[in-house]
């Protein structure tokens, strides 16, 4: 690929990006602790949903010292609603280590923090310090397919590394951090999934796919794992406000967590009757709650007050089943 082709397409994109960037909360400084939190909630959710929950957690932990020295469960507790709360855990075992050893100015180096894999780790380091590196998020992988008429496996090591050469040759044609932004930006708002917006985009004449017409049908669908069935017989033992949790490591989700005791199991269909269903990614999860108020044998057992268990698990997992079992008592 020539480096001309390159550079117009630069200078094209970045012209875009000034003229039509949205404002958005992160963007009005390059603290990097402030990039680095919106990043990890953007992995998960759309920007709309995410400005509230990044408002109100900068406002409880505005510095990187601030979320180092607060409890896990009041990291917990601000995470709560955004899911994949293994984020939020080693956000915080990061922020420990950040605080210690001051915040590293390039992607090689916080590679090394926990929950930093190469997406956080090269959009922390362009947009907050300018390291070009290039950023691959799901958005810019669908712009880059688009736009050079990738017809590839790009879910594979060899189609990621030529999507990332190419990622990288932008950021080192210089501003590293708009032209990022621009990248994701451009994927999020033009060049989306099933109705892109051609007209708008800065490179619609130069888009091998558009010439091809072939735009809706890259980039290449990911064939699906298959969904696991499981179902869960969790048992709610209550004495008082209390109820009794056990860390686990058995199931199929929600792994290391505090959950109530009882038996999963792997199943070949879907039971008929159940009173929650959970999905996470490849897992449906089939409920059936019931209730015990005799002592527990088992040791690793420990009590937690009801109106805490958000706190040490903010899965609404577990507040379906106290639900459920509330409405078996009655
Ligand atoms: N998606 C994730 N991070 C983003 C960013 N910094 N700009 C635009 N879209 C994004």
């Amino acid at each position: 690929m020539k480096s001309t082709v390159f550079s117009k397409d630069h200078s094209l994109l970045l012209a875009w990006y000034r003229a039509n960037r949205r404002d958005l909360p992160w963007r009005k400084n390059r603290d990097p602790y402030q990039i680095w939190v919106s990043e990890v909630m953007l992995q998960q959710t759309t920007v709309a949903a995410v400005i509230p929950y990044y408002e109100k957690f900068l406002t409880l932990f505005p510095r990187v010292q601030d979320l180092a020295q607060a409890p896990e469960s009041a990291v917990l507790k601000a995470w709560a609603g955004l899911g994949y709360y293994s984020r939020a855990r080693n956000l915080h075992k990061a922020a420990k280590a950040l605080n210690e050893n001051g915040f590293p100015k390039t992607a090689a180096e916080l590679i090394e923090f926990p929950g930093f894999g190469p997406y956080t780790s090269a959009a922390v380091a362009s947009i907050a310090f300018g390291d070009p590196v290039g950023v691959l998020d799901g958005n810019v992988i669908r712009v880059l397919c688009r736009r050079f008429g990738l017809d590839v496996d790009w879910w594979t090591t060899t189609a990621k590394k030529d999507l990332q050469a190419r990622a990288d040759i932008f950021a080192q044609l210089g501003h590293p951090d708009e032209i990022n932004q621009a990248l994701m930006e451009l994927g999020a708002t033009v060049c989306t999934p099933h109705s892109p917006a051609c007209l708008l985009c800065p490179w619609s004449s130069r888009c091998e796919a558009r010439k091809a017409d072939r735009v809706l049908s890259l980039p290449r669908p990911k064939p699906r794992k298959k969904i696991e069935l499981w179902t869960w017989s969790p048992v709610v033992i209550r004495k008082r406000n209390q109820v009794a949790l056990l860390q686990r490591h058995d199931g199929p989700i929600l792994r290391g967590q505090w959950l109530f005791p009882g038996n999963f199991e792997k199943v070949k269909q879907k039971p008929t009757s159940f009173h929650a269903r959970h999905g996470i990614t490849h897992h449906d999860l089939y409920v059936n709650v019931s209730l015990s108020s005799r002592p527990p044998k088992n040791p690793d057992l420990k009590w937690f007050d009801v109106e805490k268990i958000v706190e040490v698990n903010p899965s609404k997992l577990l507040q379906k089943i106290l639900q459920a079992a509330e409405e078996l008592k009655s």
